[in-house]
Protein backbone atom coordinates (compact mmCIF):
# COMPACT_ATOMS: atom_id res chain seq x y z
CA UNK A 1 0.00 0.00 0.00
CA UNK A 2 1.14 3.33 -0.53
CA UNK A 3 1.18 5.79 1.52
CA UNK A 4 -0.74 8.84 -0.42
CA UNK A 5 -1.69 12.72 1.23
CA UNK A 6 -4.17 12.54 4.72
CA UNK A 7 -2.08 9.78 6.68
CA UNK A 8 -1.11 10.77 10.00
CA UNK A 9 1.98 9.59 11.68
CA UNK A 10 2.85 8.38 14.78
CA UNK A 11 6.31 7.06 15.89
CA UNK A 12 6.34 5.44 19.80
CA UNK A 13 8.93 3.99 21.81
CA UNK A 14 8.42 0.15 23.20
CA UNK A 15 9.13 0.43 27.38
CA UNK A 16 10.51 -2.38 29.26
CA UNK A 17 8.73 -3.07 32.83
CA UNK A 18 11.29 -2.57 35.67
CA UNK A 19 7.95 -3.59 38.44
CA UNK A 20 5.67 -5.47 36.04
CA UNK A 21 2.35 -5.42 35.04
CA UNK A 22 1.14 -8.89 35.32
CA UNK A 23 -2.84 -9.90 36.04
CA UNK A 24 -5.66 -8.09 35.09
CA UNK A 25 -8.97 -7.26 37.22
CA UNK A 26 -10.90 -6.38 34.45
CA UNK A 27 -10.08 -8.23 31.24
CA UNK A 28 -12.64 -6.02 28.92
CA UNK A 29 -10.78 -2.30 29.74
CA UNK A 30 -7.43 -4.02 30.78
CA UNK A 31 -7.10 -2.27 34.38
CA UNK A 32 -4.69 -3.74 36.36
CA UNK A 33 -4.38 -5.87 39.80
CA UNK A 34 -0.70 -3.54 40.27
CA UNK A 35 0.84 -0.36 39.43
CA UNK A 36 3.54 -1.13 37.26
CA UNK A 37 6.83 1.31 36.18
CA UNK A 38 8.87 1.10 32.89
CA UNK A 39 11.78 2.54 31.13
CA UNK A 40 10.76 3.83 27.63
CA UNK A 41 14.11 2.90 24.56
CA UNK A 42 15.04 4.63 22.29
CA UNK A 43 16.38 1.49 19.89
CA UNK A 44 12.67 -0.17 19.30
CA UNK A 45 9.88 1.48 17.98
CA UNK A 46 6.70 1.46 16.28
CA UNK A 47 5.85 3.89 13.37
CA UNK A 48 1.97 3.44 12.64
CA UNK A 49 0.06 5.81 9.66
CA UNK A 50 -3.64 5.60 9.31
CA UNK A 51 -6.46 7.57 7.62
CA UNK A 52 -10.16 7.15 7.51
CA UNK A 53 -12.36 6.54 4.73
CA UNK A 54 -15.38 6.45 3.25
CA UNK A 55 -14.08 3.98 0.38
CA UNK A 56 -13.43 1.48 2.65
CA UNK A 57 -16.00 -1.38 3.85
CA UNK A 58 -14.18 -2.64 6.58
CA UNK A 59 -10.50 -1.80 8.04
CA UNK A 60 -7.36 -2.30 5.87
CA UNK A 61 -4.57 -3.07 8.15
CA UNK A 62 -1.15 -3.69 7.18
CA UNK A 63 1.75 -4.39 9.91
CA UNK A 64 5.18 -4.91 8.03
CA UNK A 65 3.23 -4.95 4.74
CA UNK A 66 1.46 -8.02 5.81
CA UNK A 67 -2.54 -7.97 6.02
CA UNK A 68 -3.65 -8.60 9.38
CA UNK A 69 -7.07 -7.01 8.36
CA UNK A 70 -9.03 -9.77 10.11
CA UNK A 71 -7.16 -9.00 13.60
CA UNK A 72 -10.12 -8.65 16.24
CA UNK A 73 -7.63 -7.16 18.87
CA UNK A 74 -7.01 -3.67 16.15
CA UNK A 75 -10.72 -3.55 14.47
CA UNK A 76 -12.00 -3.47 18.35
CA UNK A 77 -9.54 -0.99 19.41
CA UNK A 78 -10.60 0.74 16.13
CA UNK A 79 -14.13 0.76 17.06
CA UNK A 80 -13.49 2.45 20.37
CA UNK A 81 -12.18 5.56 18.91
CA UNK A 82 -14.84 5.48 15.83
CA UNK A 83 -17.49 5.72 18.93
CA UNK A 84 -15.46 8.20 20.90
CA UNK A 85 -14.81 10.25 17.57
CA UNK A 86 -18.56 9.70 16.24
CA UNK A 87 -17.67 8.67 12.88
CA UNK A 88 -18.25 5.30 10.84
CA UNK A 89 -15.30 5.52 8.45
CA UNK A 90 -13.52 2.46 8.46
CA UNK A 91 -9.24 2.50 8.36
CA UNK A 92 -6.30 2.48 6.32
CA UNK A 93 -3.90 1.42 8.89
CA UNK A 94 0.04 0.88 8.19
CA UNK A 95 2.27 -0.14 10.71
CA UNK A 96 6.03 -0.71 10.89
CA UNK A 97 7.58 -2.67 13.84
CA UNK A 98 11.24 -1.46 14.64
CA UNK A 99 10.99 -3.95 17.38
CA UNK A 100 10.27 -8.01 16.89
CA UNK A 101 6.55 -8.69 17.05
CA UNK A 102 5.33 -10.69 20.02
CA UNK A 103 8.56 -12.21 21.37
CA UNK A 104 8.82 -10.56 24.82
CA UNK A 105 10.05 -7.07 23.23
CA UNK A 106 7.30 -4.75 24.42
CA UNK A 107 5.70 -4.48 20.59
CA UNK A 108 2.04 -4.68 21.83
CA UNK A 109 3.22 -1.19 23.67
CA UNK A 110 4.72 0.54 20.97
CA UNK A 111 2.15 -0.95 19.04
CA UNK A 112 -0.82 0.45 20.56
CA UNK A 113 0.09 3.75 21.49
CA UNK A 114 1.46 4.83 18.55
CA UNK A 115 -1.92 3.58 16.95
CA UNK A 116 -3.61 5.54 19.47
CA UNK A 117 -2.04 8.55 18.57
CA UNK A 118 -2.31 8.22 15.12
CA UNK A 119 -5.84 6.98 14.72
CA UNK A 120 -7.26 9.32 17.39
CA UNK A 121 -5.80 12.30 15.50
CA UNK A 122 -7.13 10.73 12.39
CA UNK A 123 -10.31 10.75 13.68
CA UNK A 124 -10.53 14.08 14.30
CA UNK A 125 -9.87 13.71 18.02
CA UNK A 126 -7.14 15.98 20.11
CA UNK A 127 -6.51 14.10 23.22
CA UNK A 128 -4.10 14.84 26.01
CA UNK A 129 -1.34 12.61 27.17
CA UNK A 130 -3.69 11.62 30.43
CA UNK A 131 -6.58 10.24 27.89
CA UNK A 132 -4.25 8.94 25.05
CA UNK A 133 -2.55 6.75 27.61
CA UNK A 134 -6.64 5.48 28.60
CA UNK A 135 -7.10 5.28 25.10
CA UNK A 136 -3.86 3.30 24.32
CA UNK A 137 -4.42 0.92 27.85
CA UNK A 138 -7.62 -0.30 25.87
CA UNK A 139 -4.94 -2.12 22.87
CA UNK A 140 -2.27 -3.71 25.56
CA UNK A 141 -1.81 -2.35 29.50
CA UNK A 142 1.64 -1.68 28.57
CA UNK A 143 0.85 0.66 25.81
CA UNK A 144 -0.13 3.29 28.77
CA UNK A 145 3.28 3.49 29.29
CA UNK A 146 4.57 4.47 25.95
CA UNK A 147 2.51 7.43 25.41
CA UNK A 148 5.50 8.75 27.90
CA UNK A 149 9.43 8.90 27.25
CA UNK A 150 12.33 8.13 30.87
CA UNK A 151 10.12 6.51 33.36
CA UNK A 152 6.88 5.90 33.96
CA UNK A 153 4.13 4.33 35.76
CA UNK A 154 1.02 2.93 35.30
CA UNK A 155 -1.15 3.69 37.81
CA UNK A 156 -3.82 0.96 38.30
CA UNK A 157 -7.00 2.76 38.96
CA UNK A 158 -10.06 0.94 39.36
CA UNK A 159 -12.19 2.00 35.98
CA UNK A 160 -11.54 3.12 32.87
CA UNK A 161 -11.77 6.55 33.66
CA UNK A 162 -8.63 6.57 36.63
CA UNK A 163 -6.29 3.82 34.95
CA UNK A 164 -3.12 5.73 33.19
CA UNK A 165 0.53 5.92 33.12
CA UNK A 166 2.62 8.92 33.96
CA UNK A 167 6.07 10.25 33.72
CA UNK A 168 7.74 9.91 36.29
CA UNK A 169 10.97 11.30 35.20
CA UNK A 170 11.81 12.49 31.29
CA UNK A 171 14.48 13.59 30.96
CA UNK A 172 15.89 10.61 33.28
CA UNK A 173 19.09 11.98 35.66
CA UNK A 174 20.05 8.20 36.52
CA UNK A 175 23.05 6.94 33.57
CA UNK A 176 21.01 3.68 33.08
CA UNK A 177 21.15 1.96 29.42
CA UNK A 178 19.53 -1.12 28.34
CA UNK A 179 20.93 -4.03 27.08
CA UNK A 180 18.45 -6.29 25.08
CA UNK A 181 19.89 -9.84 23.86
CA UNK A 182 17.83 -11.03 21.32
CA UNK A 183 17.71 -14.80 22.10
CA UNK A 184 14.53 -15.55 19.88
CA UNK A 185 12.69 -12.94 17.73
CA UNK A 186 9.80 -14.95 16.69
CA UNK A 187 6.68 -15.25 18.36
CA UNK A 188 5.86 -16.61 21.62
CA UNK A 189 3.54 -19.72 21.98
CA UNK A 190 1.71 -17.93 25.47
CA UNK A 191 1.46 -14.60 24.16
CA UNK A 192 1.22 -12.33 27.72
CA UNK A 193 -2.22 -11.96 27.64
CA UNK A 194 -2.82 -15.85 28.21
CA UNK A 195 -0.37 -15.49 30.36
CA UNK A 196 -0.88 -13.55 33.15
CA UNK A 197 -4.88 -14.51 33.37
CA UNK A 198 -3.67 -17.86 33.55
CA UNK A 199 -1.42 -16.79 36.32
CA UNK A 200 -3.97 -15.13 37.63
CA UNK A 201 -6.54 -17.46 37.82
CA UNK A 202 -4.16 -20.66 38.85
CA UNK A 203 -1.24 -19.52 40.84
CA UNK A 204 -1.81 -20.10 44.44
CA UNK A 205 0.74 -17.26 45.35
CA UNK A 206 -0.73 -14.71 42.71
CA UNK A 207 -2.31 -12.74 45.63
CA UNK A 208 1.13 -12.51 47.58
CA UNK A 209 2.48 -11.34 44.12
CA UNK A 210 0.24 -8.09 44.25
CA UNK A 211 1.20 -7.46 47.69
CA UNK A 212 4.73 -7.71 47.28
CA UNK A 213 4.44 -5.14 43.90
CA UNK A 214 3.47 -3.21 46.16
CA UNK A 215 6.42 -2.73 48.27
CA UNK A 216 8.61 -3.04 45.78
CA UNK A 217 7.13 0.23 43.31
CA UNK A 218 8.15 2.11 46.54
CA UNK A 219 11.63 0.62 46.72
CA UNK A 220 11.83 1.44 42.79
CA UNK A 221 10.72 5.02 43.03
CA UNK A 222 12.65 6.15 45.97
CA UNK A 223 15.90 4.73 43.65
CA UNK A 224 15.01 7.03 41.23
CA UNK A 225 14.28 9.83 43.30
CA UNK A 226 17.59 9.39 45.18
CA UNK A 227 19.52 8.02 41.90
CA UNK A 228 20.31 4.95 43.47
CA UNK A 229 21.32 2.67 40.40
CA UNK A 230 22.30 -0.22 42.34
CA UNK A 231 18.76 -0.22 44.20
CA UNK A 232 17.26 -0.29 41.14
CA UNK A 233 19.13 -2.94 39.88
CA UNK A 234 18.32 -5.08 42.44
CA UNK A 235 14.57 -4.72 43.30
CA UNK A 236 14.10 -5.31 39.34
CA UNK A 237 15.74 -8.29 38.80
CA UNK A 238 13.73 -9.55 41.87
CA UNK A 239 10.33 -8.13 40.77
CA UNK A 240 11.34 -10.34 37.12
CA UNK A 241 12.08 -13.33 38.80
CA UNK A 242 8.69 -12.86 41.16
CA UNK A 243 6.61 -12.53 38.24
CA UNK A 244 8.28 -15.56 36.16
CA UNK A 245 7.51 -17.48 39.65
CA UNK A 246 3.66 -17.33 38.78
CA UNK A 247 4.40 -18.86 35.83
CA UNK A 248 5.84 -21.72 37.13
CA UNK A 249 3.27 -21.99 39.66
CA UNK A 250 0.09 -21.49 37.56
CA UNK A 251 -1.64 -24.63 36.00
CA UNK A 252 -0.68 -25.96 33.61
CA UNK A 253 2.55 -24.41 34.61
CA UNK A 254 4.87 -22.76 31.84
CA UNK A 255 7.92 -20.51 31.30
CA UNK A 256 9.04 -17.75 29.03
CA UNK A 257 13.34 -19.16 29.91
CA UNK A 258 14.89 -20.94 27.37
CA UNK A 259 18.31 -22.20 27.22
CA UNK A 260 20.34 -19.38 26.18
CA UNK A 261 18.18 -16.79 28.99
CA UNK A 262 19.53 -19.01 31.71
CA UNK A 263 22.90 -18.80 30.10
CA UNK A 264 22.34 -14.66 29.90
CA UNK A 265 21.36 -14.46 33.48
CA UNK A 266 24.21 -16.31 34.76
CA UNK A 267 26.85 -13.86 33.15
CA UNK A 268 25.31 -11.29 34.80
CA UNK A 269 25.69 -12.75 37.88
CA UNK A 270 29.54 -13.76 36.79
CA UNK A 271 30.08 -10.08 35.53
CA UNK A 272 28.85 -8.68 38.91
CA UNK A 273 30.84 -10.80 40.78
CA UNK A 274 34.03 -9.37 39.07
CA UNK A 275 32.77 -5.66 40.22
CA UNK A 276 30.65 -4.83 36.91
CA UNK A 277 26.97 -3.44 38.21
CA UNK A 278 24.25 -4.88 35.88
CA UNK A 279 21.35 -6.65 36.56
CA UNK A 280 18.79 -8.48 34.61
CA UNK A 281 15.14 -8.76 33.77
CA UNK A 282 13.16 -10.26 31.64
CA UNK A 283 9.46 -10.07 30.20
CA UNK A 284 7.10 -12.69 28.61
CA UNK A 285 9.63 -13.83 26.13
CA UNK A 286 13.06 -15.89 26.43
CA UNK A 287 14.71 -12.58 25.47
CA UNK A 288 16.65 -10.95 28.33
CA UNK A 289 17.23 -7.20 29.44
CA UNK A 290 20.50 -6.35 31.18
CA UNK A 291 20.30 -3.00 33.07
CA UNK A 292 23.72 -1.04 33.47
CA UNK A 293 25.83 1.86 33.60
CA UNK A 294 27.46 3.23 30.36
CA UNK A 295 30.68 3.09 31.75
CA UNK A 296 30.37 -0.96 31.54
CA UNK A 297 28.51 -1.65 28.28
CA UNK A 298 32.00 -2.69 26.41
CA UNK A 299 32.64 -5.12 29.11
CA UNK A 300 29.03 -6.61 28.75
CA UNK A 301 29.19 -6.61 25.39
CA UNK A 302 32.57 -8.51 25.37
CA UNK A 303 31.24 -10.79 27.35
CA UNK A 304 28.25 -11.53 25.42
CA UNK A 305 29.91 -11.87 22.37
CA UNK A 306 31.67 -14.55 23.47
CA UNK A 307 28.37 -16.31 23.00
CA UNK A 308 26.01 -14.51 21.05
CA UNK A 309 26.42 -12.41 17.61
CA UNK A 310 26.58 -8.39 17.53
CA UNK A 311 23.60 -8.33 15.87
CA UNK A 312 21.97 -9.88 19.45
CA UNK A 313 23.03 -7.11 21.55
CA UNK A 314 20.71 -3.90 21.49
CA UNK A 315 22.12 -0.96 23.80
CA UNK A 316 18.84 1.49 24.24
CA UNK A 317 19.13 4.60 26.09
CA UNK A 318 16.20 6.23 27.65
CA UNK A 319 13.49 7.47 24.97
CA UNK A 320 10.96 9.75 24.15
CA UNK A 321 7.39 9.79 24.55
CA UNK A 322 4.93 9.29 21.47
CA UNK A 323 5.11 11.77 18.95
CA UNK A 324 3.53 12.88 15.62
CA UNK A 325 6.24 12.71 12.68
CA UNK A 326 4.22 14.42 9.61
P1 LIG B 1 4.98 -8.40 23.00
O1 LIG B 1 5.90 -9.08 23.96
O2 LIG B 1 5.63 -8.19 21.67
O3 LIG B 1 4.35 -7.17 23.56
P2 LIG B 1 2.28 -9.48 23.24
O4 LIG B 1 1.83 -10.92 23.31
O5 LIG B 1 2.09 -8.67 24.45
O6 LIG B 1 3.80 -9.49 22.77
O7 LIG B 1 1.53 -8.72 22.10
C1 LIG B 1 1.57 -9.10 20.75
C2 LIG B 1 0.39 -8.46 20.06
O8 LIG B 1 0.57 -7.04 20.03
C3 LIG B 1 0.22 -8.83 18.61
O9 LIG B 1 -0.45 -10.02 18.44
C4 LIG B 1 -0.61 -7.67 18.10
O10 LIG B 1 -1.96 -7.87 18.45
C5 LIG B 1 -0.11 -6.51 18.93
N1 LIG B 1 0.81 -5.69 18.12
C6 LIG B 1 2.14 -5.88 17.89
N2 LIG B 1 2.62 -4.92 17.09
C7 LIG B 1 1.59 -4.10 16.79
C8 LIG B 1 1.44 -2.91 16.00
N3 LIG B 1 2.48 -2.36 15.37
N4 LIG B 1 0.21 -2.36 15.90
C9 LIG B 1 -0.84 -2.88 16.57
N5 LIG B 1 -0.77 -4.00 17.34
C10 LIG B 1 0.43 -4.59 17.44
C1 LIG C 1 5.62 -8.99 31.14
O1 LIG C 1 0.73 -5.24 28.06
O2 LIG C 1 1.57 -7.13 26.64
O3 LIG C 1 5.68 -7.19 29.60
O4 LIG C 1 -2.42 -5.87 28.39
O5 LIG C 1 -2.83 -8.23 27.73
O6 LIG C 1 -1.88 -6.63 26.07
P1 LIG C 1 -1.98 -7.02 27.52
O7 LIG C 1 -0.51 -7.46 27.97
P2 LIG C 1 0.89 -6.70 27.85
O8 LIG C 1 1.66 -7.31 29.13
C2 LIG C 1 2.95 -6.93 29.46
C3 LIG C 1 3.55 -7.88 30.43
C4 LIG C 1 5.01 -7.65 30.72
C5 LIG C 1 5.20 -6.70 31.90
C6 LIG C 1 4.97 -5.23 31.64
O9 LIG C 1 5.18 -4.75 30.52
O10 LIG C 1 4.61 -4.54 32.61
CO1 LIG D 1 3.00 -7.01 25.16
Amino acid sequence: MHLSNGFITARAHTNIALIKYWGKKNDDLIIPNNNSLSLTLDEFYTDTSVKFSNELSKDSIFLDDVDISNSTKIVNFLDIIREKASISEYAYVKSYNNVPTSAGLASSASGFAALAAAASKAAGLQLTSKELSKLARRGSGSATRSIFGGFAEWIKGNTDNDSYGVEIENPVTMDINMIAVVLNDQPKKISSRVGMKRSVETSPYYNAWVKQCEVDLIKAKTAIKENDFNTLGKISESNAMRMHALTMSAEPAFMYFNNDSIQVINSVKTLRENGVECYFTMDAGPNVKIICKSKDIKKIKAALTKTFNDEQIVVSKPGCGVQFIN
